[in-house]
């Protein structure tokens, strides 16, 4: 990028944008299927409702989660994990809804990664004030399989850093719709979400949604 752009200002996604080798931003690329896929969530969350996991540092996270497929990650004070079963049920995670398989597999294709199947899908819900901050996803077995996140509701500006925690990251607004597909070389790039700001989305209200999709275990 250059030096010229290098400042503060957002990054909208009118079309598709090659983010780093192995990374694209494909814009707008659920907006088609977000209605029927919020409505996924919603069943998701009826079965595993969303809570706030504390890390193995003590913080309570400011984003709530839940999971669907067969692994879902879960952190507590004795580390970050993926487990077959929510542990506040003790029963296994929802089955992953057809829409959202199909939603990952299409993405993950026209980022350039055949073949990919998630057995996992974390659903992160941002309100206003929740933040993730700068991390690498690496609970996962296996890391050739790529990592698929859609957004869904209120805007968010999306942290993309480098393969060094230090390197300092772009601002991309994600908006309803958008996913972020990355992978190969790009796989264990630093990635986050600054503060979420007040807003109100026609589909969501004051929510922001995010589906991350990954191959966390062995592939059978
Ligand atoms: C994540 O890194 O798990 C979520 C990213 C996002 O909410 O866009
Ligand atoms: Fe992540």
């Amino acid at each position: 990028m250059s030096d010229l752009f290098a400042s503060d200002l957002f990054e909208t996604a009118p079309e598709d944008i090659a983010l780093d080798p192995g990374a694209m931003l494909l814009a707008g690329f659920a907006r088609a299927e977000a209605e029927s896929l919020l409505q996924d969530v919603a069943a998701i969350a009826r079965a595993a409702p969303f809570r706030h996991l504390v890390t193995p540092g003590g913080w309570t996270m400011s984003v709530a989660m839940t999971n669907c497929g067969a692994l879902g990650w879960v952190s507590d004070r004795s580390g970050y994990r993926y487990d077959r079963l929510d542990p506040e049920s003790g029963q296994p995670w929802p089955a992953m809804p057809p829409s959202f398989l199909d939603l990952a597999q299409r993405a993950a294709a026209r980022a350039g990664f055949a073949d990919f199947t998630p057995d996992a899908c974390l659903v992160n819900r941002y309100v206003p004030g929740a933040r993730l901050t700068l991390h690498q996803d690496r609970n996962e077995r296996r890391l050739e399989a790529p990592i698929v996140s859609a957004s869904l509701g209120l805007p968010a500006t999306f942290l993309w850093g480098g393969l060094a925690r230090a390197d300092k990251p772009r601002r991309l607004r994600l908006v309803h719709g958008d996913v972020v597909v990355w992978g190969g070389p790009a796989r264990m790039t630093f990635h986050g979400v600054d503060t979420l700001r007040d807003g109100d989305h026609p589909m969501t209200g004051a929510v922001r949604y995010n589906l991350t999709f990954r191959q966390a275990g062995d592939r059978t």
